[in-house]
């Protein structure tokens, strides 16, 4: 079980660190897990010039998970858009061709009044958005910023989904949907966008092999509305790249915590790339106050999905959910009453309760 090590920006460094301890139990424990680490982004740039290097991307071809921290930060700001730490993302991610991203929203009991909305509207909310990752707008040719024919300038990026693209990630899709509740909701803009319009047509005639899932179809703009509005009506959502980015981004603060949530992002073959849903939150970098936990539990997504070993994914999970009722918190799930750790803290927390 190979897996390669990205560390990356800002908090990825010591997020990642605690991540490789939970491993390492499981490895004494008798997991053949194999680590090694190499640069991605910021980090990639100041070691090599360049935010995915040919050393890393080797490293990753040959592994069989990648365990990311994240990528990012002021100090990159001003470098030329290809050279950019989330350049090095979106490379690795299309090298890898990991098109089907898989991003929880949970919300842990324990932590219930950290959401913005009413208990009652949150609890016991488990969504899972489905993104697709390697197409749309993100990805989509031509793009650029070029004078047009009246001497303007003109900025222009393409959204554009192939049949194939969209039937790999709906089968993907209804394939989560038939282990969980068996309900899916496909998000478009087919009322305005011709890319969308196909996206739903093409899922309508997938469905025909999921007889058991009831599929449903929702507008982007409702679909961000019934988010907040009432979100326990979802149980998996699946849609395009730059819906996917932002509706999973407002999944996430229904749980009061981006730090609490993991990710995947597969290939054909559950090869994956793992990382945490938050970003490198360059402000408290290097102070040993981020939150490891969503590195953690997306360790045990990689245990889950890449490696086949449920019963070690639980046993991580369960781990988290210990030292939550155990009232360990990290500064940014904090409340009155609990017990305030550092990361490392958090980490020695969750390592005791394996
Ligand atoms: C995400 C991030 C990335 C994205 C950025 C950092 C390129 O927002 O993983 O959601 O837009 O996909
Ligand atoms: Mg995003």
């Amino acid at each position: 079980m190979k897996i390669a090590v990205l560390p990356g920006d800002g908090i990825g460094p010591e997020i990642i660190a605690q991540a490789r301890r939970v491993l390492d139990v499981l490895r004494q424990d008798g997991l053949p897990l194999e680590m090694e680490e190499a640069p991605l982004g910021g980090a990639g740039y100041d070691a090599f010039g360049q935010p995915y290097p040919e050393s890393t991307q080797k490293l990753c071809r040959a592994a069989d998970a990648v365990l990311l921290g994240a990528v990012g930060g002021p100090k990159y700001d001003n470098l030329d858009r290809p050279l950019r730490p989330e350049r090095g993302l979106l490379a690795i991610r299309k090298d890898l061709n990991l098109f089907a991203n898989l991003r929880p929203a949970i919300l842990y009991p324990e932590l219930a009044n950290a959401s913005t909305l009413k208990p009652e509207v949150v609890s016991g909310l488990d969504i899972m958005i489905v993104r697709e990752l390697t197409g749309d707008i993100y990805f989509g040719q031509p793009r650029g910023i070029a004078v047009n024919e009246l001497g303007e300038r003109e900025a222009y990026n393409t959204m554009r989904y192939s049949e194939s693209e969209i039937r790999r990630i709906a089968h993907v899709a209804f394939g989560i949907a038939m282990k969980r509740n068996k309900k899916l909701c496909s998000v478009d803009k087919a009322n305005v966008l011709e890319t969308t319009e196909f996206w739903k047509e093409i899922f309508i005639d997938v469905a025909r092999e999921y007889p058991q899932v009831e599929l449903s179809h929702m507008y982007v703009d409702n679909a961000a509305m019934q988010l907040v509005r009432n979100p326990k009506q979802f149980d998996v959502m699946v849609t395009g790249n730059i819906f996917g980015d932002i509706l999973s981004d407002e999944a996430s603060m229904l749980t009061g915590s981006i730090g609490m949530l993991p990710s995947a992002s597969l290939d054909q073959n559950n090869k994956g790339l793992y990382e945490p849903s938050h970003g490198s939150a360059p402000d408290i970098a290097g102070k040993n106050l981020a939150n490891p936990l969503a590195t953690i539990l997306s360790a045990a997504m990689m245990l889950r999905y890449t490696f086949a070993q449920e019963e070690a994914a639980l046993r991580v999970e369960n781990a988290v959910k210990t030292v939550l009722k155990q009232g360990y918190r990290t500064a940014d799930i904090f409340e009155a009453g609990c017990e305030k750790v550092s990361c490392s803290g958090m980490g020695d927390a969750v390592v005791a309760a394996l």
